[in-house]
């Protein structure tokens, strides 16, 4: 499967992610991936920042709100139609975009930084996402991305759960096959069965990596590794949503920052 045909399936699930998200329901998202991601991120006021993969738009506003001009692309029309109706109510001077990360429509050299919110393991050609990324770089700019942790998110998983139902371990295994697009279907699992009725199940298509190539991939790009966090929930956050007690046993995430040099 190519770039093209995996941003179909994301333009189909755009409008009742989007729908869900807003209404809060993307938890992982919000207590954990990106106060996480925000907590690394180096400062970013008054930078250029380029958005990878925004979707509806919410980490780009954060990102803005910190005062960084950010512009920010998606493959998917519908999720840069949501982020453009939020942009025209509440402005932040955001200039988003229907373009693929595999083919950026940007200059070299164009931005201070770029991000990735658990975009980059979308697409298929992770070698040409990197590649552009680099080029749009200015020398000394950074990319910052998250990804589900490819240890750990493998084509086979399972929990496994004791007599209370609380995960104690998660069952990995081939983890050396690199899926090509195998579709899984969900819905946020935090989002309550009569909120979920009547929605079209996302279909995400799904492409592994192992930990290597991710990191091999990064170095033969030319970037230098400057940052690495596998972020989990405190006991207080899990308390407030059980739901993610399983983010404790293993690192679900993966964040890494690398930087092009000067
Ligand atoms: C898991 S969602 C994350 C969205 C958003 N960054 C967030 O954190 O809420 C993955 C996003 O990557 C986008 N995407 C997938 N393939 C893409 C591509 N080739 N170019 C740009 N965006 C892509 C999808 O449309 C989707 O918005």
């Amino acid at each position: 499967m190519d770039h093209e045909e995996a941003g179909r399936f994301w333009n189909d699930n755009a409008d009742a992610w989007t729908k869900l998200a807003r209404a809060g329901y993307d938890i992982y998202r919000d207590y954990l991936n990106t106060p996480a991601f925000l907590g690394m991120l180096p400062a970013v006021d008054g930078l250029l920042g380029l958005d990878i993969g925004c979707g509806e738009g919410h980490n780009t506003r954060l990102l803005a709100r910190r005062g960084a001009r950010m512009t920010a692309i998606d493959i998917a029309e519908v999720f840069i139609a949501q982020a453009r109706q939020v942009e025209e109510r509440e402005p932040l001077n955001i200039d988003y975009r229907v373009a693929s990360a595999v083919d950026l429509p940007f200059a070299n050299a164009a931005f201070d930084f770029a991000t990735g919110f658990m975009s980059l393991m979308d697409v298929p050609e992770t070698n040409r996402v990197l590649t552009e990324a680099w080029r749009v770089l200015k020398p000394g700019g950074f990319l910052q991305f998250s990804i589900t942790h490819p240890c750990f998110d493998t084509p086979h998983r399972r929990n496994l759960r004791d007599a209370n139902g609380k995960t104690y371990a998660i069952e990995v295994g081939d983890y050396f096959r690199n899926l090509d697009g195998e579709v899984t279907e969900w819905l946020f699992k935090a989002a309550p069965p009569h909120v979920k009725q009547g929605l079209r199940k996302f279909k995400t298509p799904r492409f592994t990596r192992t930990f290597s190539q991710w990191l091999n991939l990064l170095i033969d790009t030319g970037f230098l590794l400057e940052r690495i966090e596998e972020p989990r929930p405190d006991d207080e956050t899990v308390r407030a949503c059980p739901g993610m007690q399983d983010a404790q046993v293993v690192a679900y995430f993966l964040h890494i920052r690398v930087r092009k040099p000067k």
